[in-house]
């Protein structure tokens, strides 16, 4: 190889290692503004989206997470019929909750951010945190949901942040 060759080859491992520093702090520049530093940067970093997101980008994508913990949510729902069959008021009252989220706040929110309206958007994304809370006091303290609950809490409120960044 000659010279130049080299140098041009030195050149393109640079500028390839500035574009992946430069994703990296992106991410991190951006969830150190939420309120859960650790969960925003392992959610976004798990996902090959993200590389090339911008900030709206990486809100859709966390709205995206939204719907993956609701779609497990509800399947945990529906196994605990079977098991807890006493708890049925209160599993129908967080089944009802959960499908708020996925038919009705995931879109919404998917929508306004898609269309450049980021203050709807948030509305959708504050509620998919009010609905889990919800379900979850419906069990009056002993909820077999409780971690998951505690996800999306966290999940919306760091999207949230994220969302707000957009206004
Ligand atoms: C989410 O945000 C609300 C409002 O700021 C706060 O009261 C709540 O403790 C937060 N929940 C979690 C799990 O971080």
């Amino acid at each position: 190889m000659n010279m130049i060759k080299k140098m041009k080859m030195k050149m393109m491992v640079m500028v390839m290692m500035m574009v992946i520093l430069s994703e990296g702090s992106m991410i991190e520049q951006t969830c150190k503004e939420t309120p859960d530093f650790n969960l925003c940067v392992s959610l976004l970093d798990s996902d090959s989206r993200s590389s090339s997101a911008d900030i709206s980008g990486l809100a859709l994508i966390l709205i995206d997470k939204i719907k993956g913990l609701t779609t497990k949510t509800l399947n945990e729902i529906n196994g605990l019929y079977k098991k807890r069959p006493e708890m049925k008021r209160a599993l129908d009252e967080c089944s009802r909750r959960y499908k708020t989220i996925l038919n009705a706040d995931v879109p919404e929110a998917i929508e306004a951010i898609s269309k450049g309206v980021p203050k709807f958007g948030e509305d959708g994304v504050i509620d998919a945190g009010v609905e889990a809370s919800a379900c979850e006091r419906g069990f009056k303290g002993k909820s077999p949901l409780t971690s998951l609950t505690k996800s999306m809490q966290k999940i919306s409120n760091v999207t949230r942040a994220i969302v707000r960044m957009l206004l």
